[in-house]
């Protein structure tokens, strides 16, 4: 942000400084001497413009807008440029509207399968949430509309939203759930972000000056403005303080009142209150210059948009029967209340009033031609007249030729605000799939869901699997046209599907206890999880199948000062054009810490005629390799190998590789309370000392058959004097360590 412009904010008077930093009302700032107000709406999919009554909780109506695919459909698609797109024509609608910050995108790490707002968030890995979060503040900016990069941060859960401390160390704080805002920030640079409800480590994320003083702005460089969750500021001085600037929604002037109190006591720096007008200021200039009310936009061309992504986004699951892409001329059994009534949206602050929908049922009569099609709604919301309902769609599926049975959760499942119970589809739409595929072997299941399914009882009836999970109004035509084949599938999960809630990394402490939810699984979130603990899961992280086939070959790494090159070359061996996300993971055999057995570090789409190849280029940044040192309190790249892994999917690695890295290995201050073995470890203490320990450890050495060597290795050197030392020379290990101290760096 242009930090020279005469924000205005230093002729303002203390309480006209503290007033800027909070809401006019519900959505806007104040207007304040020369600084104009500015709008703010929700967010992330669509424009939640509220003409009448305001709330966060889309209670009251708001106009008509794209609803474009949530955060979990566009992860599903893997491509930076159609989530650009899809930010570009959010950026389109909202100066339309008069809106000059949006209140997305919502970049979250998806712990839990059963975490409430999974639907608006993008992945369970920071890489995939990062970089596709930059991509859509990349395009809504380029319009001249501000991000509101949110909720910042580890907020993964619903329940108990707004006290709850999230106690994480920092490691994974820094690898898993600080990632993805840290990348943003520093790519994307967001006008804005927004402070999240809950605690992290027992501080309001809203008063945690670490977070948003120490971190957001003086590590990562952030220079807009922070704005808090709508409600979330529990002390404005507080927060204030901690380098709130701007709390929202409107107070009343109570809140502003108590930070002039406090400069006037003497409790706040009338500097921070200042600074924070400043801000809000240049943020209001900035924005309101680059209003530009003039702009249309095409509500055709943007469903257009919206039905496109939202068909990349189709994943397919499954289809062992070869029953997709349909034979034209088929006669079509559509079965599920979705078919009619599609599910595509989550409820809450996200929820749009479609501009319109496409009705499943009609867009495959559409596709379908002369097909003959028969519905039936096989269930219902209330579960009222299940059998009558059941039985009647077991009939029509069993006079058709192929089955399409449109599964999934209702919205009034996954809300904002709630997190889920389990992860299980309704019971009588299980009870349903079963009946008709006993009298319909060719059976093809579409899903609508905004979280992670248990998908298990599903894979058992043998169906093949298509999920939508929640792709924005479009819904219906983009699965239509997966079905016939118009496109040809290529979304991939950006979520593990596990095969039941206890194999979860979160499961025995989610959601937490007494206003307390401790991330016991550390930086194993996700398919790090299962595959540290070669748990089998239902669905890999990055699985989603093609009407064609890819075939790899060629790897080739490069490894320079910043980054790796990878290269492969990628085939089509089937029939149908179709496009493939290879995906590039990361690992380290030894490690001086516990390392994930693989995690992501680059992807990339490749588009392919039948017969085609093509090498693919992902660059690689080293600090992809690095690992948050909780003692040195930084990143540490390693020296030394890692492992390079190329593949279709987490679980269907194609082709490996090695590289050698220079990096460094860590030095650690060392004292009478480092162990014998860091000791020997140290490039400098070591060689130093290892002739003289090992002459004391053999004044030791018996017949015993016990391998004492783990017990020595991991003795303070202080107490190792108290016991068994008396042998050395006084004062020469002192001497050594403090000799290693000044050569490693420690003053
Ligand atoms: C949500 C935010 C949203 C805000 C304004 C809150 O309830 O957590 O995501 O932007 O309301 O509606």
């Amino acid at each position: 942000m242009n930090t020279d412009i005469d924000t205005g904010a230093d002729d303002l008077t203390l309480e006209q400084q503290a007033g800027l930093g909070s809401g006019a009302d519900f959505w806007t700032t104040k207007a304040t001497g020369n600084v104009p107000s500015i709008l703010m709406t929700d967010g992330p999919h669509g424009l939640r413009k509220q003409p009448g009554p305001s709330d966060h909780l889309a209670l009251s109506g708001s106009l008509p807008a794209t609803c474009f695919p949530p955060a979990v459909a566009l992860s599903q698609t893997w491509d930076r440029s159609l989530v650009r797109r899809i930010g570009e024509a959010l950026g389109r609608e909202s100066q339309a509207a008069g809106v000059q910050v949006l209140l997305g995108p919502g970049i979250n790490i998806k712990r839990d399968p059963r975490g409430g707002r999974n639907f608006e968030y993008f992945s369970e890995d920071p890489l995939v949430a990062g970089v596709l979060g930059s991509a859509w503040v990349d395009g809504l900016q380029s319009t001249g509309v501000g991000a509101s990069l949110k909720h910042f941060a580890v907020n993964s859960q619903e329940h108990d939203r707004m006290r709850v401390s999230a106690e994480v160390s920092p490691r994974p704080l820094r690898e898993i759930y600080l990632r993805a805002f840290q990348r943003v920030v520093r790519d994307s640079q967001p006008w804005t972000v927004m402070s999240s409800y809950n605690r992290i480590n027992g501080v309001h994320a809203s008063q945690n000056r670490w977070l948003l003083t120490d971190l957001l702005r003086g590590e990562w460089g952030f220079d807009g403005v922070v704005v808090s969750d709508w409600g979330a500021v529990a002390d404005r001085v507080a927060a204030v303080a901690a380098g709130l600037d701007l709390q929202m929604p409107a107070n009343e002037g109570f809140d502003d009142a108590k930070v002039v109190r406090a400069v006037l006591d003497g409790h706040l720096d009338s500097e921070v209150v200042a600074e924070a007008a400043r801000r809000v200021s240049r943020l209001a200039h900035k924005a309101h210059d680059a209003r530009r009310p003039d702009v249309e936009w095409d509500a055709d061309e943007h469903h257009r948009l919206a039905r496109e992504v939202a068909a990349r986004a189709v994943v397919l699951l499954r289809d062992d029967a070869r029953l997709l892409p349909l034979a034209p001329g088929e006669k079509l059994a559509i079965i599920g209340r979705f078919a009619s009534e599609p599910r595509f949206q989550g409820g809450g602050s996200s929820h749009v009033n479609a501009s319109r929908v496409d009705i499943p049922l009609d867009e495959i009569r559409e596709l379908a031609g002369d097909a003959e099609v028969e519905y039936a709604p096989g269930f219902d919301a209330s579960g009222d007249d299940g059998d009558a309902l059941r039985a009647d769609a077991v009939e029509v599926a069993a006079r058709a030729g192929v089955a399409i049975v449109y599964l999934g959760l209702f919205e009034s499942q996954e809300t904002e605000g709630a997190d889920r119970a389990d992860i299980e589809l309704p019971a009588d739409q299980v009870e349903l799939l079963r009946a008709i595929t006993r009298v319909q072997p060719r059976t093809v299941v579409v899903l609508s869901h905004g979280g992670v399914l248990r998908l298990a009882p599903v894979v058992d009836t043998g169906a093949a699997i298509v999920d939508g999970s929640l792709l924005g109004q479009a819904a219906g035509g983009a699965v239509a046209d997966v079905l016939f084949g118009v496109v040809n599938p290529s979304g991939k999960i950006s979520e593990t599907v596990p095969v039941r809630i206890e194999d979860t990394p979160a499961f025995t402490n989610f959601p937490g206890d007494r206003q307390r939810v401790r991330h016991g699984e550390g930086i194993h979130v996700g398919y790090r999880w299962y595959d540290a603990r070669e748990i089998d899961v239902t669905f890999p992280f990055g699985h989603g199948l093609s009407y064609t086939a890819f075939e790899y070959d060629a790897l080739r790494t490069d490894a320079s000062d910043a980054s790796v090159t990878v290269r492969v070359v990628v085939r089509n061996i089937g029939e149908r054009a179709g496009r493939e996300i290879v995906q590039v993971y990361a690992s380290r055999a030894e490690s001086i810490v516990t390392r994930a057995p693989q995690w992501l570090v680059g992807f990339d789409v490749v588009d392919l005629e039948p017969g085609e190849s093509r090498e693919v280029e992902i660059d690689v940044p080293l600090h992809e390799l690095e690992y948050w040192d909780e003692d040195l309190d930084r990143w540490v790249l390693e020296s030394g190998v890692f492992g390079v892994r190329v593949g279709s999917s987490s679980r269907d690695i194609r082709m490996t590789d090695t590289i050698d890295v220079a990096g460094e290995v860590p030095r650690y201050l060392l004292d009478s309370d480092s162990s014998i073995g860091e000791i020997l470890r140290d490039p400098v203490a070591g060689p130093a000392l290892s002739t003289l320990f090992e002459a004391v450890f053999a004044q030791f050495s018996d017949d015993s058959e016990t391998d004492f060597a783990p017990m020595l290795d991991s003795l303070p050197f202080g107490r190792f004097l108290g016991t068994m030392g008396a042998a050395l020379p006084e004062g020469l290990v002192e001497e050594a360590l403090a000799e290693a101290n000044a050569r490693n760096g420690f003053a």
